[in-house]
């Protein structure tokens, strides 16, 4: 069963291959690691771990080398970023990683019952519809063991959290004006995304057993380590969001124009603050 693309970023654009590099590095740091919340005993249960959504393969490539017992498997719709991927993977001489072009609306998944021991995906709000979500629980319960961990990260606050830039807030308000009119929200209005807070019901009710959820937040506040970063990553990622704020009519052109330049000075402001949350949820597929 096919369904439109719903990415709120052209997949094949180089520019958001960039930035989910930059991006990748940034939150496994800031989340302990790959698997961070997991362990010792828990790790060395884990063989084939599916990686949904993977982007440029940072985290699949870290888990690769930093667990070389596990094989892994990236799965993303754009074709240059499986190719970046899997060049990664070869260069690097981490023949137990590999990437592959599959759409992860498209189910069933090309994966047999019980392949994997652990399915990660991280920030893929951006193009699941919320009524897709009980679908793509079930189907992930079908291709993870018995036993088998899904692991899903998601933040709030949209691009980069709660900021006191002016400039950023219009920009993030639109992002979920979008996301709501899009399909992909969980609130009833269009202040949050929610994906946070429906995650470990949605996975109860899926049949999961033992979800558990940690969380995170990155201080990227000024003269913060995380300062640069994040703020590069506003600042390229509104860009590329552009486009789909416009089509959803979630702010004009130049009112655009307007919010971004003053996010550009508020970034510089002495007293600027910014904080971006997240939550890794978890839950065991059932032994049978
Ligand atoms: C926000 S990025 C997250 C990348 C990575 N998971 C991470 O955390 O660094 C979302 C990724 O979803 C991919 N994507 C978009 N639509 C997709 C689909 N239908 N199936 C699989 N991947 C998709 C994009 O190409 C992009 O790499």
């Amino acid at each position: 069963m096919a369904q439109e693309n719903k990415y709120f970023i052209e997949p094949e654009n180089a520019a958001e291959m960039a930035r989910l590099l930059k991006l990748d590095r940034l939150l496994t740091r800031a989340m302990g690691g790959p698997l961070g919340e997991r362990s010792q005993e828990e790790l060395e249960n884990i063989q084939d771990v599916l990686d949904i959504a993977s982007g440029p393969g940072g985290w699949a490539l870290e888990v690769a080398n930093t667990y070389r017992f596990m094989r892994v498997t990236g799965i993303d719709i754009s074709e240059i970023m499986v190719r970046y991927a899997n060049g990664l993977a070869e260069s690097s001489g981490r023949s137990n990683a590999h990437f592959r072009r599959i759409d992860a609306l498209s189910l069933p998944l090309a994966f047999p019952d019980q392949s994997f021991d652990l399915i990660n995906a991280r920030l893929i709000v951006g193009f699941m519809p919320t009524t897709f979500w009980p679908q793509f629980l079930k189907e992930c319960q079908r291709i993870l063991r018995p036993g088998g961990i899904l692991r899903l990260t998601e933040c709030e606050g949209g691009m980069i959290g709660v900021t006191t830039s002016v400039g950023c807030e219009i920009l993030s308000r639109a992002g979920m004006l979008a996301l709501h009119r899009a399909g992909q929200s969980f609130t009833p209005n269009d202040a949050l995304l929610g994906s946070m807070t429906v995650l470990p019901s949605l996975l109860r009710r899926t049949g999961y057993q033992d979800v558990r959820h940690v969380a995170h937040a990155i201080d990227w506040s000024i003269n913060t380590p995380w300062y640069d970063a994040c703020c590069q990553n506003a600042l390229i990622g509104f860009r590329l969001l552009k486009p789909f704020l416009l089509k959803h009519r979630a702010i004009t052109e130049e009112d655009f124009r307007l919010a971004y330049q003053r996010m550009e000075q508020d970034f510089q402001a002495e007293d600027f603050c910014g904080m971006w949350y997240f939550v890794t949820v978890s839950g065991t597929n059932s032994p049978g």
